[in-house]
């Protein structure tokens, strides 16, 4: 059976201070509340910030994911984080291709299999992002462009490697918006994702694939989009950068 995720993406967000505060905010409520064990909890801080969230988490029920990663293995690639050091760092999780960093850093699908090649490489499961823009999904042309995201970006893998990966359909319009997709449309593109995935893979590996929803999902909404068969999760932003949202988020299963 596929697992349940609540993954939090803070983003760039959180002064040093903030960030020990929220990590041990986020575990003494987990001493505190009962969280249904069958759901993943992952916390994805900015990079300098994933040793302290590592150490909490090592105390704690909740498991770290970095929000990005390089494409290539080692070298003169100033700036960039590789596999190999998230890997050092027993980091379990990343986030690849969120539409942020396609907008605003240019991630095309090619370099989004390559970052997922080189976290499968160092054992890191991959949370891979894809979702339309508004003007697409006005258009009519979510499940095209979604598809392409997913084929151009995973659909390289073998099955075995395709087992690792996690999905998040994350519509653009929905992120930071306060404009949630309804269930229904959540569930239609859930749905539809998996369908590409039992034609690529077999239905196996499709039923045994997480899919999240990003955008807006917040403790109001997420129970009603989690009751949905095919949403199994989600992925959280705003409402992450709160322990006591986060929390009230994973418990609406
Ligand atoms: P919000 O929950 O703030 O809309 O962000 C969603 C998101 O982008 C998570 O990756």
């Amino acid at each position: 059976m596929r697992k349940k995720i609540v993954a939090g993406n803070w983003k760039m967000n959180k002064t040093f201070e903030e960030a020990d505060e929220l990590l041990n905010d986020i575990s003494e409520a987990l001493e505190a509340e009962t969280i249904d064990p069958s759901v993943g909890l992952i916390v994805c801080p900015p990079f300098p910030y994933l040793e302290i969230a590592s150490d909490v988490s090592d105390e704690s029920y909740f498991q770290v994911g970095a929000q990005n990663v390089s494409d290539q293995e080692m070298g003169a690639y100033t700036g960039e984080v590789s596999a190999t050091m998230l890997q050092y760092m027993d980091i379990a999780y990343c986030i690849v291709g969120h539409s942020e960093r396609r907008a605003y850093y240019h991630e095309t699908d090619a370099i989004v299999a390559a970052k997922v090649n080189q976290l499968l490489a160092h054992e890191i499961q991959p949370i891979v992002c894809c979702g339309e823009v508004l003007e697409e999904r006005e258009a009519n042309r979510q499940f095209e462009v979604v598809k392409t995201q997913i084929q151009d970006g995973l659909f390289h893998l073998s099955a075995e490697e395709f087992a690792q990966v996690i999905i998040a359909y994350e519509p653009v319009w929905a992120i930071g918006t306060g404009k949630t997709a309804t269930p229904a449309q959540a569930q239609e593109m859930h749905a539809f994702i998996r369908s590409l995935i039992a034609e690529k893979y077999g239905a196996q590996v499709a039923d045994n694939t997480s899919i999240l929803y990003g955008g807006s999902c917040k403790p109001s909404n997420a129970k009603e989009l989690f009751a949905n068969p095919d949403v199994d999760g989600g992925l959280i932003g705003g409402a992450s950068l709160n322990a006591n949202d986060f929390l009230a988020i994973a418990k609406a299963f």
